[in-house]
């Protein structure tokens, strides 16, 4: 029997505890999330002290539940590569991961990889699609990050733009408080947007007439908060749905006119979407429209936080050449690029 290349996956960097055991490249043979979304939700966000006391209940019972799963009696003979986010994230949880890795490696006497959780989120894509080689275009669009990347090969990045303000789950978040939704406020705004009417407020598209690759949100989620005050002193019932639907329009057109912008500038219509916003139904719908593109989406759950993402970018890099040691020190604001 061909011998295994089993990588152990660790995730840690914000609300997420997620534990994963791939083969190779993309043969997933445990995929474990421990979700802290209720712990957080009366708070209306992550509260990082108590993410990382949750990270540390949850971790280890998540690695025997994920070894069992993979069928791993043996973790020191079996497994080939621990790899772990080392940033960018929240210093208290990374720090859990990143112990906990170092620990087992050091047990275990395995190599280690510090993974950049951005690159983890990009591998989602590698996973999903073994057709995906570079040179390609990646818009990483998460609760913390908004950037279009162009992968030239695998571990060679270049940044063609970013956000100037806000992160666009930033402002799905945010823009669901103020709506009093509940979080996280994406997935909730995303259902609400396809009962609404798209139509009924005209919110601006944010940069749509620069030429430059930027994103601004915080101009989109003011003109829904001025809406909000309106509709209220005029003591009218918010129409929910409607102001979830027009915001929708505006950050999904927003988004898509900056992709459309970096294909016309690179002259590569090799387009992968990776990060949280990426399980959004209307970003998803508008790019599959584009017919002479190649679109790379992974399914909803890997878009969001998980450990699969993070053991594919860890064995990528580990054949690419790459490893860490037991120095390995989580960077929150390690920038991909
Ligand atoms: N269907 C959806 N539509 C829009 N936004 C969504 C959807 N699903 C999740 N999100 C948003 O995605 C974000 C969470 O994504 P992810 O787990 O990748 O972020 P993070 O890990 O907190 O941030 P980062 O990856 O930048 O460190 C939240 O802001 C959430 O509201
Ligand atoms: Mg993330």
């Amino acid at each position: 029997m061909e011998r295994r290349f089993l990588t152990l996956g660790i995730e840690s960097s914000c609300d997420d505890t997620a534990v994963s055991i791939l083969d190779g490249q993309r043969d997933v043979k445990a995929d474990l999330i421990s979700s802290q979304i209720k712990d957080h939700a009366p708070f209306g966000g992550v509260v990082p002290e108590f993410a990382s006391r949750k990270h540390l209940e949850a971790i280890l019972p998540l690695v025997d539940r994920a070894l069992e799963n993979a069928g791993v009696s043996d973790p020191a003979q079996e497994l080939s590569l621990i790899g772990v986010t080392a940033g960018p994230g929240l210093m208290g949880s990374l720090l859990v991961g990143v112990m906990t890795a170092k620990a087992l490696a050091q047990t275990w006497h395995l190599p280690i990889l510090g993974v950049n959780h951005l690159e983890g989120h990009l591998f989602a894509n590698v996973v999903a699609s073994p057709d995906l080689e570079p040179p390609f275009i990646c818009l990483i669009v998460s609760g913390g990050h908004t950037e279009i990347i162009l992968a030239e090969d695998f571990g060679n990045y270049s940044l063609l733009g970013a956000t100037r303000d806000d992160a666009a789950g930033e402002a799905y978040d945010k823009v669901a408080k103020l709506l009093g939704l509940g979080y996280p406020g994406g997935p909730i705004i995303d259902s609400l947007a396809h009962k609404g009417n798209s139509e009924a407020f005209s919110f601006p598209v944010p940069l749509r007439s620069s030429d430059e690759i930027a994103f601004s949100f915080s101009g989109l989620k003011t003109a829904v908060l001025w809406a909000v005050k309106d509709l209220k002193e005029k003591s009218v019932d918010l129409p929910i749905a409607d102001l979830c639907a027009s915001f929708q329009k505006a950050a999904v057109e927003a988004l898509m006119t900056k992709v459309e912008r970096a294909v016309e500038v690179t002259g590569i219509r090799k387009v992968a979407i990776s990060g949280g916003v990426a399980a959004n139904r209307g970003l998803r719908n508008a790019l599959q429209r584009k017919k002479d593109w190649n679109v790379f989406i992974p399914p909803a759950i890997r878009c969001t936080d998980n450990g699969v993402m993070i053991a594919a970018a860890a064995y990528n890099g580990y054949k690419r050449g790459l490893i860490s040691d037991l120095f390995l020190t989580p960077n929150p604001s390690w920038p991909l690029v």
